[in-house]
Formats: structure tokens, C-alpha cells, sequence
């Protein structure tokens, strides 16, 4: 921001949002919403064609994670992990494209679970491989316009999301 970005940030609680766009003090703008509902991303994008007519770099960061070991899996765990992880970093990133000049850059935040094997892990590590492999197979589809897709994957790091999660 202070190269003189312009920022939009997306989250589904507005207090957390609020406080977040007031940390970051200017250039910003925060868009409440789900990654994973295809109508809320929708809105997103509207605005932000509307508001700043293109966007160059998607940071897809959205994530949740849970434990469960094999034979205590639900439908509700494995869906709502790989209804945000995968599918909503999907549609954020193909429903961006149009406003992507050629050029552009594409984030992905996968984890280092995507290559190791922890206990009560499974769906959340297949979650973060899936992202991995969306990287390799977007850098092909989008060559032609030569936006560069990338995956980082961080190892354990402090955030209220992990500090949640650890009790
Ligand atoms: N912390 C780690 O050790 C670690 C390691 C490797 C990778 N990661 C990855 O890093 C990313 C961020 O994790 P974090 O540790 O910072 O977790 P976090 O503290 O829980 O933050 C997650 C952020 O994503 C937002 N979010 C979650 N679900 C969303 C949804 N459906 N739609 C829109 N926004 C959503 C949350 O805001 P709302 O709840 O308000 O929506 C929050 O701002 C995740 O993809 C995670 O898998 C984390």
C-alpha cells in the first residue's frame, strides 16, 4: 500500500473486518463476505469492476482447518472444510479472471500439510494438496496471458485461527 495499492480485503465478520481495515489506515476497502457462497463473490467482484475496474494480484487466503481421524469423519467436517478450502479458492480465483489484465499474479495460500502426513489431518492436508495441484494446472491454462499462479505454503504460524483451533 504504501507503492500506492489499492486494497480490497474480504472476511465474513464485519467487526473483524472493520477493525482490520482500520489497522491498515488507507487504501483499503473491506467486503464482507463468504468465499464460498458463489453470490457473495459475485458481489465482490462487482464492486471492485465498479470501484477500480481491474485487479492485479489475487491473494486467495481464505481457509479453515479441523481435526478428525479416519473413521470419525462427518459429511458436515469434510464439506465445510473443502467447501471453503477448495471450492471457494476455485471460484475466487476463475470469477476474478476477467478483471485480471495479462500479466497479473494469482496467490494461493496452501500449508506445508499438503506434502506431510499428521495425525487427524486428512481432509484438511487433501484440501491444501488440492490448492497445490490448482497452481500447477492454472500456470498452464493461464500461460497465453501470462499470469503467473503460485503456492505458498507456510508452516505453523501464530494466528487466532490456529490459536483457536489448539484450544
Ligand atoms: N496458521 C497456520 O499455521 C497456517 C499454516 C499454513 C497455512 N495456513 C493457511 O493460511 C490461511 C489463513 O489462516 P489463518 O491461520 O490466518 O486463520 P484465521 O486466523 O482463522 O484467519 C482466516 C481468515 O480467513 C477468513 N475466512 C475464513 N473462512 C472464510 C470464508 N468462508 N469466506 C471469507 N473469509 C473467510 C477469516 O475471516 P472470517 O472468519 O471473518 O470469515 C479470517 O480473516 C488459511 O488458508 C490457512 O489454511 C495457516
Amino acid at each position: 500500500m504504501s507503492e500506492g495499492a489499492y486494497v480490497f480485503i474480504t472476511g465474513r465478520r464485519d467487526p473483524e473486518l472493520a477493525a482490520a481495515v482500520k489497522e491498515i489506515g488507507g487504501n483499503v476497502s473491506g467486503v464482507r463476505g463468504d468465499a464460498s457462497n458463489l453470490g457473495d463473490l459475485d458481489r465482490l467482484f462487482v464492486q471492485i469492476k465498479r470501484e477500480k475496474g481491474k485487479l492485479d494480484i489475487v491473494f486467495a487466503n481464505a481457509g479453515t482447518a479441523a481435526f478428525a481421524s479416519l473413521g470419525n469423519i462427518t459429511e458436515e467436517h469434510f464439506d465445510s472444510i473443502f467447501d471453503i478450502n477448495v471450492k471457494g479458492l476455485l471460484f475466487t480465483v476463475q470469477k476474478a479472471l476477467p478483471l485480471m489484465p495479462d500479466g497479473a499474479s494469482i496467490i494461493l495460500n496452501a500449508s506445508i500439510v499438503a506434502s506431510k502426513g499428521s495425525p487427524q489431518w486428512s481432509v484438511y492436508s487433501a484440501t491444501k494438496a488440492a490448492v497445490r495441484s490448482f497452481a500447477r494446472t492454472w500456470t498452464t491454462d493461464l500461460k497465453d496471458r501470462r499470469i503467473r499462479v503460485n503456492a505458498v505454503s507456510p508452516g505453523f504460524t501464530d494466528t487466532p485461527g490456529l490459536n483457536d483451533l489448539l484450544g
